[in-house]
């Protein structure tokens, strides 16, 4: 499941927050988002609602969990929580055995996106315990701020998701975008930091972390 190859760090044409980030928030809070749900994210909720109907645990979200190795490491270090994974790559997840087989493990790896998936998610009002985003695709391109997580109308969304929060990059501007859009909704400021990992949690995070890369950290204590 390891990536191995060497990596560049991010390359940009932004130096700090994006100029327009405000105002697409500001859009985006004022208007609904009435794009309809991709119907194969439809359906992967509504087998994931099934799952979950008979556990009682707390849940855990790893989203964009590519092959899932994050999701196994956090169901590891959780025992009493039940963690689902979902990323829409069918490649990433299908590297891991524990995706569309029957197991008696902690976790779920789900085919979907993720955009669609927390508007869903949010509708219906479920709670994960914790919230994890390891290495959000960055876009580092100016132009692609809509395509970053805190860019796109279901932000709003995903913030009600769980009172914790927690994004990894290595690009530290996108970080420090996305604590300016969460302190935008919630007046609260927020630090971005360094951290060096133990074990790394996921394949992206060893690929850039074995290529000599700074990590970034945001962690969100929501109310
Ligand atoms: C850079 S990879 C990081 C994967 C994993 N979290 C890790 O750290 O190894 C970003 C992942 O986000 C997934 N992703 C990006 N946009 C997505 C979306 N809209 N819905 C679901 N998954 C998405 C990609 O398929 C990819 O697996």
């Amino acid at each position: 499941m390891g990536i191995t190859t060497k990596s560049r760090p991010v390359r940009s044409n932004q130096t700090g927050i994006h100029e327009d980030l405000f105002n697409i928030l500001q859009k985006h809070r004022e208007k609904p988002y009435l794009k309809p749900v991709s119907r194969h994210t439809r359906e992967a909720f509504e087998y994931a609602r099934q799952r979950l109907t008979s556990i009682s645990a707390p849940l855990i979200l790893d989203s964009g969990c590519g092959t899932g190795e994050s999701t196994l490491a956090l169901a590891e270090r959780h025992p009493d929580a039940f963690v689902l994974g979902v990323d829409k790559s069918l490649a990433r997840l299908q590297k891991n055995p524990l995706f569309a087989t029957e197991h008696n493990r902690n976790l779920l790896l789900l085919r979907a996106d993720l955009f669609d998936f927390w508007r869903l998610a949010a509708r219906e009002g479920w709670r994960f315990e914790r919230h994890y985003i390891f290495y959000p695709n960055p876009w580092p391109k100016k132009r692609h701020l809509k395509r970053r997580i805190h860019g796109h109308p279901a932000f709003f969304d995903m913030l009600r998701l769980s009172p914790y929060l927690e994004l990894r990059s290595n690009w530290r501007i996108y970080l420090e975008e996305f604590a300016a859009a969460v302190a935008f909704v919630t007046g609260r400021s927020l630090e971005v930091e360094t951290f060096a990992p133990d074990t790394p949690i996921s394949a992206f995070e060893r690929k850039y972390w074995l290529s000599g890369h700074e990590l970034y950290r945001l962690r969100i204590r929501l109310s």
